[in-house]
């Protein structure tokens, strides 16, 4: 079932000369886990905003073709009529935090009871997503007695426990650390394979080579490619896009190990399938 399709959308802000988005169109299924990659300055975080409606209804400028949300027009709906099909993670946990609650619980809290979610639903939802970020300790410390990383947890709970049909993350673990990352990919694989549909912007690779069905690769506001990690770490021209491919793309690569489809694998489990077919 497809729950979020872009259509020929453009956008440009209002103090841009240049397009920040140029012609991109794609369609998402819903439980698929996206990733989408490129340098500094390619579209990635003004994607995820006309995704959930913020590019055009707060970020005004010129805007064209369409976000489909479940078949609602982005462009044309409320943000706050949108935000309980679609959520958000921005890149940087300071914005995202209300600033006006006491405790990390009454942070999750707040957009529930804006959602005007019954109490008893309400605690668990709350009980439940501080839990699955590791938070439930910190119940009642204030936010802005978090670390980074636990802020950034934070701001990921506080989305989760609405409960969106898709959740888009625009680098959710640049304040974490190794394990934290990993932890926080694997939370949000679980929502996916409870059939939340993930869109997630992030610079980590081999991250999203690990947990990603699908990459979008973006270039100077340009879709380039929408396919598989396989595929797209296998372009011959990815360098091009300021992309380091994963480490074991580079090894097979030189090693020129290729899968049954004639790409190179881009996880550890991907080369050793591939060198035990060899080796034995
Ligand atoms: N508020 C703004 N006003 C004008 N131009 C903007 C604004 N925000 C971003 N841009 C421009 O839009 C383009 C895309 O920026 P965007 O932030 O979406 O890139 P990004 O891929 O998220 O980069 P990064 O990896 O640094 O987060 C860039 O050229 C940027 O300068
Ligand atoms: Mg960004």
């Amino acid at each position: 079932m497809v729950n979020l399709v872009v259509e020929h959308l453009k956008y440009r802000y209002p103090l841009g000369n240049e397009l920040a988005l140029e012609d991109i169109s794609f369609e998402v299924k819903k439980g698929e886990f996206i990733g989408i990659i490129g340098e500094n300055g390619s579209g990635k975080s003004t994607l995820c905003q006309a995704i959930v409606g913020l590019v055009p209804n707060f970020y005004k400028g010129a805007y064209g073709g369409k976000v489909l949300v479940k078949e609602i027009e982005v462009a044309q709906s409320d943000v706050s009529e949108i935000s309980s099909y679609v959520g958000i993670v921005f890149q940087n946990p300071f914005t995202q935090i209300t600033g006006s609650k006491l405790t990390v619980y009454e942070e999750v809290a707040f957009g529930l009871e804006n959602l005007g979610i019954p109490r008893e639903e309400m605690i668990k939802r709350i009980e439940e997503s501080l839990k699955l970020l590791r938070l439930f300790e910190y119940r009642h410390f204030n936010p802005f007695e978090l670390s980074g990383g636990q802020m950034q947890r934070l701001a990921i709970a506080s989305v989760i426990a609405m409960k969106p049909d898709i959740l888009v993350l625009d680098e959710p673990t640049s304040q974490l650390d190794p394990q934290g990352s990993e932890e926080v990919f694997q939370a949000i694989q679980d929502l996916a394979k409870n059939g939340m549909t993930i869109i997630i912007a992030e610079h980590k690779i081999e991250k999203i080579a690990s947990y990603a069905d699908k990459i979008i690769l973006l270039h100077k506001g340009k879709l380039v490619d929408f396919d598989t990690p396989e595929k797209i770490f296998s372009r011959e021209d990815i360098e091009e896009y300021g992309i380091v491919p994963p480490v074991y793309t580079r090894i097979c690569k030189s090693l020129n190990v290729k899968n049954e489809a004639g790409f190179y694998p881009v996880t550890l489990e991907q080369v050793y399938y591939e060198l035990v077919k060899v080796y034995g």
